[in-house]
């Protein structure tokens, strides 16, 4: 039998040749290591750090192009620190002190990024089909997300995705139809806030749970009571807390191709926990779904289930679809509802107005419904108002990615980029808002026969549902929402 120490002969040979003696490794390998060091500087030493800098030194032709300004970061991972907590603080400031509010270009490890804090050149990205594509993150991937609407690439799957939502979810008919839903939930919540006078309690636990109750009566046709405990609510919403968490983390391997052996932040460990809690929850909706086929009023499970042909979308792709309608619905308009319930309670005069306008549009003998939002004018600026200030997606949530060459605001912007729009920044600047911190809804309050300002993403200078291809499809569904919530929660119920 072999033994280790048969082998030790390649070792003594080894050691009796010359080639292999140390000095004779050490120079090369120092050679080598100085070399790194050098290419490494080099990279970085280009504006907007080493990802920009590697593909200019690559790619020849690019040189005659001017480069985007932006900080360089550190050597290897270029300006990782920006994308930490508050990143759009972090990416404004950066953007002022390089004078590259227009366009700015960082590196996140190997990946190029470019963000704009002007609305001009946000809508020149956003409304570019060149730009209709999401960068997919690891964990994006992990959770199934990029066979969902969200991360899907740009094409034929996604555009069916997103024909059938449109069509059986966010129609302005199936809206109409939850009002009552939402109405009920308003209800629930201000019974709720009311049963804690003179306690202390968490809002946003309340609304978190409002707004999930909200989406699962939407989509998977389950109604649960606000203020009763239930197993399967919970349930969901420790899986919606974990994959937001696992979404929201800037996960290094995502960047540093090199490390993804490690997944040294136990990124891809975690989605690989949660992916089969979040298949057990929704298959088991499925296969309930099945059990009582042709209800009188399908929900959005139903209609899934029900597509042929072209349309028809397998069990995995339909779980994907339907965990991200949950994940993507609860948490944005629950901090809508958190910022416009501080926003009324920190503006005395504005939360008088408000009453004011109810009374005069619903009178004191009846509820509010939602159809009364249309004609609360100064409810809705109120609103739009906070909107401006807090957008629940300040860098509008999701990146998007080149998926060609282009050129943006007359700089050359290589296939691969990562695109992303700071709007908060954008709505909070004075360039295009006066007194841009002061909190006023009467800055949306138009006169007889001006237009009136619409959120929706025609206008750069306050979009926080996106604009273009991939605007968000559930902006009416948050608006009437956040519409209705500040209308009932603010009333003297
Ligand atoms: C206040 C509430 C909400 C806000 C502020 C919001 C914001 C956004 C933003 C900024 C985007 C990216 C748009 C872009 O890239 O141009 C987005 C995408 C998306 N949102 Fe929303 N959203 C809200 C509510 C909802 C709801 C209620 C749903 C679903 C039930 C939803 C589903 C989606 C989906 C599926 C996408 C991806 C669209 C695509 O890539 O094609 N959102 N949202």
């Amino acid at each position: 039998m072999r033994t280790d120490i048969d082998s030790f002969w390649i070792f003594a040979l080894a050691s009796k040749c010359r080639v292999f003696t140390q000095e004779n490794i050490a120079w090369p390998l120092l050679i080598m290591g100085l070399a790194w060091i050098a290419t490494t500087l080099i990279y970085w030493a280009y504006p907007g750090g080493p990802a920009w800098g590697k593909y200019k030194l690559k790619n020849t032709s690019f040189t005659i192009s001017k480069p985007i300004p932006g900080p360089r970061g550190l050597p290897l991972i270029g300006a990782m620190r920006l994308m930490t907590s508050l990143a759009h603080h972090k990416i404004a400031a950066a953007a002022a002190a390089c004078k590259a509010r227009r366009l700015m270009a960082f590196s996140l490890g190997d990946t190029r990024v470019i963000v704009t804090c002007n609305p001009d050149v946000a809508k020149e990205i956003l409304n570019s089909s060149v730009f209709a594509d999401r960068p997919v993150k690891e964990s994006a991937y992990s959770l199934m997300f990029n066979r969902a609407i969200g991360f899907a690439p740009y094409g034929v799957y996604w555009r069916t995705l997103r024909k059938i939502a449109s069509t059986h979810l966010f129609c302005p008919k199936q809206i109409k139809t939850a009002a009552s839903q939402r109405r009920r939930i308003a209800s629930e919540m201000v019974s709720m806030f009311n049963g804690h006078e003179g306690s202390s309690f968490t809002v946003r636990g309340i609304l978190k749970r409002a707004s999930l109750n909200n989406m699962m009566c939407s989509v998977f046709g389950r109604e649960y009571e606000l203020d009763s405990c239930n197993s399967e609510v919970e349930e969901l919403r420790a899986l919606v807390d974990e994959g937001y968490d696992l979404l929201g983390t800037l996960n290094w391997t995502d960047h540093l191709p090199w490390l993804a052996d490690f997944d040294p932040q136990k990124i891809r460990f975690r989605c690989s926990n949660l992916v089969p809690k979040v298949n057990r929850f929704v298959s088991r909706i499925l296969a309930e779904h099945r059990a009582q086929a042709g209800k009188e009023t399908p929900d959005f499970v139903d209609v899934l289930l029900s597509l042929q042909g072209h349309d028809k979308l397998s069990d995995s792709d339909m779980i994907a679809v339907l965990w991200e309608m949950i994940f993507r619905g609860t948490d944005t308009v629950a901090v809508l509802m958190e910022w416009i319930l501080a926003r009324m309670v920190l503006h005395a005069g504005v939360l008088s107005k408000v009453h004011d306008e109810l009374d005069k549009v619903v009178g004191r003998s009846r509820a509010v419904a939602e159809s009364d939002i249309t004609a609360m004018v100064y409810l809705q600026a109120a609103v739009k108002e906070v909107l401006r200030l807090h957008p629940p997606g300040p860098l509008l949530s999701w990146a998007r990615l080149a998926i060609t060459d282009t050129t943006i605001d007359g700089y050359h912007v290589p296939k691969g980029t990562t695109a992303m729009v700071n709007m908060w920044a954008i709505s909070r600047d004075p360039k295009s808002w006066e007194d841009p911190l002061e909190f006023m809804p009467e800055r949306f309050v138009t006169k007889k026969g001006e237009p009136e300002f619409s959120v929706l993403g025609s206008d750069l200078r306050l979009a926080p549902f996106g604009s273009g291809r991939r605007t968000c499809p559930g902006k009416d569904i948050g608006l009437n929402y956040g519409d209705l919530l500040g209308c009932v929660t603010t009333s003297r119920v």
